[in-house]
């Protein structure tokens, strides 16, 4: 069954957050529609949590050939066909350090969310001209970016762009760890030790052991959405095996000082895990909440740190704990999903969103990840609604009609 489930489980509670599966496959996999709800009481109010999730079955016979890279960035020819669209110039067409800043960009941003163009199995096509090119406009915005999964070369292709690009930037590696798909875990985990062997740990802030794991788990397994349920413990203690031999694998190879952590639903945190993690990053959405564009940007905070920030504190490791996703879709497919309830999806919302939440945060030490930084055509051809609409870029990399912020952030 194709498509995202939306279905408000809970009966008449506000739906809090939907989850966004940033599943690395895309139409080869099973997905698997599931929608779940947990109730929890934030200062007395009680908040349903829809979720819906995007399941993929593990597809080991996949043959992950990344595309080999003959064309080259550089030419400055625009092939759309590889996720290049020549959007940046360079002063000297060798050398993609010599890239000139577009004026319309501000690193305004703590961080930001980012997919690779062709970065999910079996489909791989992520190749380094695409990946500089992001990171040349990714660089204008931010310092700092998270990603989702390993697939596809996607950590050292990311890594060497920095590299060549030499631009400020850190990168939260992921690994995009599925319930019962261990192979998909060591898989990805090789990738990333390849990545680092190659290209250092010099832009590596962190490696995240899975993404929405707990919610995918509680979704499969029952629980009532309560991540420390007997449920849940039971879930984190896989998610926690995962950990574990993340650390183990680093310090192998003389990198344990890596900070290593995992991402999931802002209601998702398993007391357990985050006892064992470096970091969390919980995503936030206020859209999925059908919050008014009006308080987005003051729900978002709230919620992050009542949820969030206090459970990570009632641990005695204190996690670092970051908003892994938040932002505000501009387009939906269909007319059903172009409005959360209270606002549409629309450019001017996000611009919105935007003004309010960004310069706010970056002064509030509120750490988080925008997302996204691109539209995601696969993410519209396989769940459609809004899902391929949250980038502050167009698929083409071309600025949506937003006026970024100027201010500046840690
Ligand atoms: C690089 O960015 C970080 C924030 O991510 C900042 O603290 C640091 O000062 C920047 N370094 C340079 C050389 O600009
Ligand atoms: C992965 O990307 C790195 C960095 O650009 C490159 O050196 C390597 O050849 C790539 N590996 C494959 C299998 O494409
Ligand atoms: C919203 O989009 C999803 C696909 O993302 C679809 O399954 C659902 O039916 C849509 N909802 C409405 C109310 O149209
Ligand atoms: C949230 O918005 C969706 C889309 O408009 C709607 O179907 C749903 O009923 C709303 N839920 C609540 C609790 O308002
Ligand atoms: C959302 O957009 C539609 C047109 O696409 C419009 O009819 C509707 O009034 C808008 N709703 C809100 C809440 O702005
Ligand atoms: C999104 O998907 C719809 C079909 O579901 C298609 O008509 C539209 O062109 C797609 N948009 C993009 C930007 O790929
Ligand atoms: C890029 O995509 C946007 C959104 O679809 C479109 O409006 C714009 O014309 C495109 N720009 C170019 C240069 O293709």
């Amino acid at each position: 069954m194709e498509g995202a489930g939306y279905s408000n489980l809970d009966g008449g509670s506000r739906w809090l957050e939907k989850e966004q599966a940033r599943s690395r496959k895309s139409r080869m996999v099973v997905i698997g529609s599931i929608a779940g709800v947990a109730a929890l009481i934030v200062a007395g109010i009680v908040i349903g949590v829809l979720v819906s999730k995007h399941h993929s079955s593990s597809s080991t016979s996949s043959s992950s050939s990344s595309k080999s890279s003959s064309s080259s960035g550089s030419s400055g020819k625009a092939d759309p066909s590889t996720g290049f669209f020549a959007v940046v110039n360079q002063k000297d067409p060798n050398d993609p350090s010599t890239f000139e800043p577009d004026s319309a960009l501000s690193n305004a941003f703590y961080g930001v969310a980012y997919t690779p163009f062709g970065s999910q199995i079996p489909d791989c096509g992520s190749n380094l001209p695409a990946v500089i090119e992001d990171i040349q406009l990714i660089s204008q915005i931010t310092t700092r970016l998270r990603l989702y999964g390993a697939d596809c070369n996607q950590s050292s292709l990311v890594l060497d762009a920095i590299q060549r690009t030499k631009v400020n930037m850190s990168v939260w590696l992921g690994n995009y760890v599925l319930p019962g798909d261990d192979a998909g875990y060591t898989r990805q985990r090789d990738e990333i030790t390849t990545a680092l062997k190659a290209f250092g740990t010099t832009n590596v802030a962190g490696i995240t052991v899975g993404n929405e794991f707990m919610l995918n788990y509680l979704n499969a397994n029952g629980g009532n959405g309560d991540p420390n349920s007997a449920v849940g413990n039971q879930g984190a203690a896989i998610l926690n095996s995962k950990i574990a031999d993340t650390r183990s694998n680093l310090k192998s190879l003389g990198y344990d000082n890596i900070p290593v952590g995992t991402a999931d639903a802002g209601a998702y945190f398993n007391n357990e895990v985050l006892a064992a993690v470096d970091y969390g990053m919980a995503n936030v959405h206020p859209w999925f909440a059908n919050v008014s564009i009006d308080t987005a940007s003051s729900w978002t905070t709230t919620f992050f740190q009542q949820t969030d920030i206090a459970a990570a504190q009632a641990q005695s490791n204190n996690p670092q704990m970051y908003i892994a996703e938040t932002g505000w879709p501009t387009f939906s497919n269909d007319v059903g999903n172009e409005s959360n309830g209270p606002s549409n999806a629309s450019v001017p919302n996000l611009q919105t969103f935007v003004n309010d939440f960004v310069c706010s945060s970056n002064t509030g030490g509120i750490n988080y990840f925008f997302f996204e930084v691109f539209d995601e055509p696969w993410k519209n051809a396989t769940f459609g609604g809004v899902e391929g609409y949250w980038g502050i870029f167009n698929f083409n990399k071309t600025l949506k009609a937003l006026t970024l912020p100027t201010c500046s952030h840690s």
